[in-house]
């Protein structure tokens, strides 16, 4: 289904939870969250019926994320009936990858395409910061474990920051010469209360092609980034421009909250309900949540943060 911009509505990013084994610092706060009860969040059924309306309405791709979607109980159930829907044609997931090594070769089982993998730094210790918790070690071993499932596509996240690391965007991007997956690169969005960058942390994408010149440009592939490669690599170099150059034009995609509303859009706080609905009322909410759906985003910045109400954790990216 278009939107009011005739923009096709083909993508529906799911997150299953808000809590997370990590506390990555540009997205939740250090306490985590405030575990929700248990009747707030969508079931399973629930869960499985939205995809279903969603798909009468042409969602095509699904992406299950979070928080961390594999600290759910039954990711990998959700992820099988996912894929198993009627007009559904690719399921992916978003994950920060630390225990992808006992699930990399169940969720492919399931049915999952493709990864992508959180990892913004190859340093233990800075890993450590950043994460406030997490082991280096754990999500190397989780990229080795997806690379040998044989998906068809992995692509690495890293956020941008200016300071952290900045200094490691050759050393990244050197990933995609070594194995056969993409290295992204994300501008820091700023989110409700998340974080406590300063100015000079928020770095624009332009930063990864001054480090990199030898980048040689590609043609998108449908995705959010701008594409690149390094010559003779075999996976490409993504820039994900949010803050500096919005992608709201191309924007083909809804939300779907682990406490079931959809959000039209990442950075606004209209979000429309569907817990308890359904299938027909599910539909008729997905139709009016495409036809609110924002022209874009407005204006992102460190002054003027995301007015998305809610921390990326609680959205999904
Ligand atoms: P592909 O399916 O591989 O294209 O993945 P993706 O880029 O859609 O998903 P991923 O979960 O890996 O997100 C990468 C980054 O893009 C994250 O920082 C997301 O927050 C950001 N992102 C994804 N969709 C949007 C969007 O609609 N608007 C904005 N501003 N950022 C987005
Ligand atoms: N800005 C940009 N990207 C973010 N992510 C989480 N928080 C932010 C933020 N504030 C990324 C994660 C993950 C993806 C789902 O979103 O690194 O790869
Ligand atoms: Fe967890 Fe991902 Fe947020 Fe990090 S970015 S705290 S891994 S949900």
């Amino acid at each position: 289904m278009k939107d009011s911009y005739g923009r096709e509505i083909t993508y529906l990013r799911i997150s299953v939870t808000e809590l997370c084994d990590l506390r990555c610092r540009y997205c939740m706060p250090e306490d985590g969250v405030c575990k929700k009860a248990h009747e707030e969040m969508l079931t399973l059924e629930e869960t499985e019926l939205a995809v279903k309306a969603a798909a009468s309405l042409g969602i095509k791709k699904i992406r299950i994320t979070g928080g961390e979607p594999l600290v759910k109980k039954n990711i990998v159930d959700i992820c099988e009936k996912t894929a198993h829907t009627e007009g559904i044609k690719e399921v992916c997931v978003t994950t920060n990858g630390i225990t992808l090594d006992k699930y990399a070769e169940p969720l492919k089982n399931a049915g999952v395409k493709r990864l992508n993998i959180s990892l913004d730094t190859l340093d233990k210790d800075k890993y450590r910061y950043i994460t406030r918790r997490g082991n280096l070690e754990d999500a190397l071993k989780g990229i080795e474990a997806a690379l040998n499932a044989g998906f068809d596509k992995i692509k690495l996240n890293a956020v941008l920051i200016g300071g952290f690391n900045d200094d490691e965007i050759p050393a990244l991007a050197e990933l995609t010469r070594k194995y056969p997956l993409d290295m992204r690169f994300i501008e820091m969005m700023p989110m409700y209360d998340s974080g406590d960058f300063k100015k000079e942390a928020f770095i624009p994408y332009t930063k990864v092609l001054e480090v990199l010149p030898e980048l040689e440009k590609l043609p998108r592939d449908g995705s959010v980034a701008k594409l690149y490669k390094l010559p003779g690599a075999k996976g490409n170099i993504g820039l994900i421009s949010p803050v500096s150059a919005h992608f709201c034009k191309e924007c083909n995609r809804l939300r779907l909250t682990a406490d079931g509303k959809i959000k039209p859009c990442l950075h606004s706080d209209a979000e429309y309900p569907i817990k308890g609905l359904d299938y027909d009322g599910m539909v008729k909410v997905f139709k009016e949540a495409i036809l609110a759906k924002p022209e874009w985003h407005g204006v992102l910045s460190p002054e003027q943060r995301s007015r998305a109400g809610r921390n990326m954790n609680m959205i999904g990216g």
